[in-house]
This record gives C-alpha cells, structure tokens and sequence, in this order.
C-alpha cells in the first residue's frame, strides 16, 4: 500500500510518501520554492517523494491530508449559533473551504501527465499530529499530545497510544489556544513573521518574569488541566485572521487588542531597540506557556499513568519547555519528531491511514535524513558550469575521497575558527539542519556568534546557536542525559563546562543540543570525533546551512550561498572549496 501524506494549505506545507507502514520520503515545499514557511499546494514536494520512491501518482494507492473540515462539525455549529460571529467571517470561510476541496483536480493541475486514481482521505489536524508523534515513536504506549495555534476548530488534543490504536480523548476547542497566545505575544514583542516565537524564546532568558499577574489574567488554567484565554485580548475569534498570501510566505495582522496594550503598555515596533520591559515580558510568556504546558502534562500523567510522552504541534518546537518535561513531571521519556509543527502533519496524515486501514507497526523515525540526495555526478557538473565563478573568488578545491582524512581536515579548519559548510547525504526532515545541511564552527571559541553572524547569518544578536555533541559525551557536558537526535530539547550545560563552550553557551547556561549517532549519521560522527581529537571538545557549533533563506537543498544551493557569503570553507560530499586565508 502507497500513501501519499499531505500538510496543504496550512504553513510550512509538505509532503510524504508511505510504503507498507515504512517512511520513503519526506519533504518540505519551502525546500524546493526558496519561501520560508510556503503555504498552498506541495506539488514539488510531491514530485520529489515520487522521485524518491521510483513511483508516479498512478501507484498512489491513498492520499491522506491532515485536514478534516467536518471533524468536530456539532461543536462548529454550536459555537456559531452562541457566538454569531461576523457574517462576512463565515463567507470568507466557506469560500476558503471550496478552494481547498479538490485535491484530485490539484493533483492533476500541478502534475500533468500523471493521473492519480486511487482515494483521497481526511485526516483531522490534530489526529494527524498525534500520530506524527507516536506512530513513528519507539513506544508502544504513550500519553500522546499535541498543542497548536489552530486546526480544524481545535488548537490542543490528547489521548493514549497503545501498538496501532491511538484516539482522541479530549480536545481544546476554538478560540482558546496556547498557541494563539505564544504568537500574539510575539507580534506584540515586534516579530511579525510566521514563525518568530523561537526568538521570544530565545529573548526570554535575558530578562525576569516581572509581568506573571498579567501573564495569568491572559490564560487561565482550568483544574482538568486544559486552559482558557481572557478573549479581550485577543481579535481571532472575531475577524478572518487568515493567511494572507504574499509569494507564498504566509502573514497575518495583529492578533492582540487594546486591551493587551492597556495591560502591558505600548507594543514594541520590528524596528525599535529592544529594551528591559521587552526581555522581561518574553520571560514572562516563556513562564506562562511552560506553567501552562506542565500543568497540563501533570494532569495527563495523573489520568493515564503511563512514563512515556510524545509530543507534536507548533508547540512542541518549544524546546525549552520539551527539556525540562523530565524534570518538572512524572514522565520519564519524551519523544519529539523533527518536523512536529504542521509539516509534520503530512507524515502524520500518512501513518493514521495505514494504521486506520490495519496495518502494522513497524517503522521508527530515528533520524531526520528523509530529504532529497544528490549523486558525485552532480558536483562534478556543478563544478564544471561554474567554473570562473569558483576560480574569481581565488578558492582552491580538492577531492579527499577517504573519509577519514575528510572528516580531519574539515575539523582541522573548524578548530582553526573557520566557517565550514558541510553539505552531505540526504536533507533533513524538519527546521533543523542536523549534519547534513550544516554549517559548523568552533564552540569554544566566545566571538564565533559575531564571526557568524558578519559572515552570514546576520541574525539577532540574542539568539543561541547550538552543539551537536557526540552522544555518549551527554552526560559529562549536561545535567541531564538523553537522547535529543533532533534538537527539540534544551538542557543546562555543567556550570564546569561553560566557560569552554561559549559559543554554544546561552545566557542562562542552557544549551539545545543535538545528539550525534554513529548509527545514523556516520560521516557527521565522525568529523565530531576529529574535533574532539584536536581539541577535547566532542562538540561543534550547528547552525542550518542558509543564509536568510530556506536551507539549503541542492548542491547549487549551496554552493551559492557559500560564494555569496564570507563562509571560509565547502565540503560538500567528497569535494573541499577552500578560500585563501584572510580573504572572507
Ligand atoms: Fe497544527
């Protein structure tokens, strides 16, 4: 059986292609179109699934697309009845519904001379999360959440995972939202794009949580473990707060209202200095949303009794709250995908059917490389096509087949403070770069944030980079010790240790790691241990392979972006780009 899994017309859309209970591929459309967070219809994805698996959408069997308008209809009407909201709203909605109904004609639109036959399936929003998080799990129980913004009327939904079986036991209903809260906060805070809310988080340590009386008049914690929202605050229960369309990157207006204002005082501007009042109220949302979520998974752990959590949804990329799960409640182990915003609702989609249709267990997502490959060949042509491009910048390039000496000379020029673009095997599932589109420095070294970002991130000043560590080093480096493949957890590094990796150190001493396998990335272990050879440090500095851009997925791709920037060296599959020294 062929299922083809769908996140359409939400951000961040995507696609995934599922072979008898196994994960083929997995991508998503920003990767392809070079739009952050695209929204609409994921052809390229699909055509590259497609690629990918050596299929075309006649042997689709099933496509399955994590959106059900007709889940939770009776509390839809219900609502509309006791709220009557704008009749225009409701019209607007409706509209947005019948352009989104037929995925067959879309299918056929945006990939011609191909013809899928086969059946189109719903799936809720939230179930197709809650299957991302535990189908692909490593549990056979778990208490299975998943906490959002929106989708299909709810913005939370919990239940219990055994084997195959996973429902829904309760849900949170429109218009209360943990989500909604974290990202009116952050347009209030003066970040205004799809996606901002890591850099609250990223904000909230340098500050103190001075404003939790107001925090907790904002959302309200109910004694089941669920939460309200004081809806005064907020316009999305009130007016079409939509995606508006600008080259696929998906915008929205202010969500918050006067009332926010009059309680926190004026918002802050994209553009004005971010001040004391600034960083202690991102510290205060951090708190509250953490007071929220635990309060909530006290509550789960009481119901259910289970030590395993899997969590998805566009809140579970908070992680600073994901880390401290084991610390704060009873659960014992946590288990995040890569891609557990509203991409991941595309696998999610995927494994919901083929568990719904009976089939088995069997797959577990243990590494993120579900993207597109690229073979010697094309390097080779790369090479060739931009030659005098290559040659004006003065690099020098040099093929080192062994992979050994490799791996030592792109550590070598780490420890030296070079900026290194590592450019191998497949592209990773999800937002992070996990070793295979990286770019990699020298964490112990404090001025490599401003070397990086001069060179080419240009990004916030606040905000952390992170190491990935070899995984049997966890221990010694962290207070706490698990495996974080994908970068969804934040621990505290040992007070011992900071000082040596001020790179990958944040303000509060937390550090997001990721941990490195031998099993599932070997190349990327391997450099690691070379570092760690030069300098006993068995850790770089990983930060996605981009440049105010989607990252990186082609070789083309990278190569650009390298000549484009002051990166210092490209190693990109076999072959080494190298700069002259001094010259970047
Ligand atoms: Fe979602």
């Amino acid at each position: 059986m062929i299922i083809l899994g769908l996140n359409a017309f939400h951000a961040d859309s995507a696609a995934a292609i599922v072979h008898d209970g196994a994960l083929i591929a997995a991508a998503e459309e920003e990767r392809f179109r070079r739009v952050k967070h695209w929204v609409g219809f994921p052809s390229q994805a699909i055509a590259y699934c497609l690629r990918e698996a050596g299929m075309t959408l006649a042997d689709v069997t099933h496509v399955a697309i994590n959106q059900d308008n007709r889940a939770v209809m009776l509390r839809k009407l219900a609502y509309l009845v006791s709220h009557r909201p704008d009749f225009a709203l409701i019209l607007h909605r409706l509209k947005n519904r019948k352009a989104r109904d037929s995925i067959q004609e879309l299918l056929a639109r945006n990939l011609p001379g191909d013809r899928f036959d086969g059946e189109v399936h719903r799936i809720e929003h939230h179930l197709a999360h809650l299957s991302s998080a535990f189908h692909i799990s490593p549990f056979q129980d778990a208490v299975v959440l998943s906490v959002d913004s929106f989708g299909d009327f709810s913005s939370a939904a919990w239940g219990v995972g055994r084997g195959r079986t996973l429902s829904i036991d309760r849900r949170v209903y429109f218009p209360h939202s943990l989500g909604m809260f974290y990202h009116a906060l952050t347009q209030y805070l003066g970040f205004p794009h799809y996606g901002d809310e890591y850099k609250v988080m990223g904000l909230a340590p340098y500050g103190k949580p001075a404003f939790m009386d107001a925090m907790r008049k904002i959302v309200r914690l109910r004694p089941d473990g669920a939460y309200e929202l004081d809806l005064a605050y907020f316009r999305h229960h009130k007016e079409e707060i939509s995606y508006r369309w600008a080259g696929g990157s998906p915008e929205f207006v202010d969500l918050f209202t006067p009332a926010l204002e009059k309680l926190l005082g004026p918002p802050r501007a994209p553009s004005d200095p971010i001040e004391d009042r600034h960083r202690d109220i991102a510290r205060s949302v951090q708190a509250m949303y953490e007071e929220a979520f635990f309060h909530l998974l006290t509550r789960l752990h009481e119901r259910y009794g289970l030590a395993n959590l899997a969590l998805a949804g566009g809140c579970a990329m908070n992680s600073v709250a994901n880390g401290k799960v084991r610390r704060v409640t009873p659960f014992r182990r946590v288990y995040v995908q890569p891609a557990a915003g509203d991409a991941g609702g595309a696998v999610g989609a995927a494994f919901a059917l083929w568990h719904k249709l009976d089939g088995a267990r069997s797959f577990v997502m243990d590494h993120a490389y579900w993207g597109p490959r690229f073979n010697p060949g094309d390097i080779q042509e790369l090479m060739t096509s931009r030659q005098a491009e290559i040659k004006a910048a003065g690099c020098s390039v040099e093929t080192i087949e062994d992979e050994a000496e490799l791996c030592r000379r792109a550590a070598t020029r780490t420890a030296e403070g070079k900026v290194v673009g590592w450019f191998q095997g497949r592209m990773e599932w999800g937002p992070r770069a996990l070793g295979n589109r990286s770019i990699v420095c020298d964490p112990r070294r404090a001025d490599m944030k401003l070397i990086l970002n001069s060179k080419i991130k240009r990004r916030e000043s606040f905000r952390p980079f992170a190491p990935s560590i070899l995984e049997e080093e966890v221990a010694d480096w962290f207070e706490e010790d698990d495996a974080v493949p994908f970068m969804m957890q934040v621990f505290q590094i040992r007070e011992a240790k900071q000082a040596l990796i001020p790179a990958v150190t944040h303000v509060d001493g937390s550090g997001r790691l990721q941990t490195v396998s031998r099993r599932t990335n070997p190349r990327y272990y391997r450099l690691i241990e070379c570092f760690r050879d030069l300098t006993d440090v068995p850790m770089v500095l990983n930060t996605s392979f981009n440049e105010n851009e989607p990252v990186v997925c082609e070789p083309k791709e990278a190569l650009e972006c390298f000549l484009r920037t002051g990166m210092d060296v490209l190693v990109m599959g076999e072959t080494v780009f190298e700069r002259p020294a001094g010259d970047a």
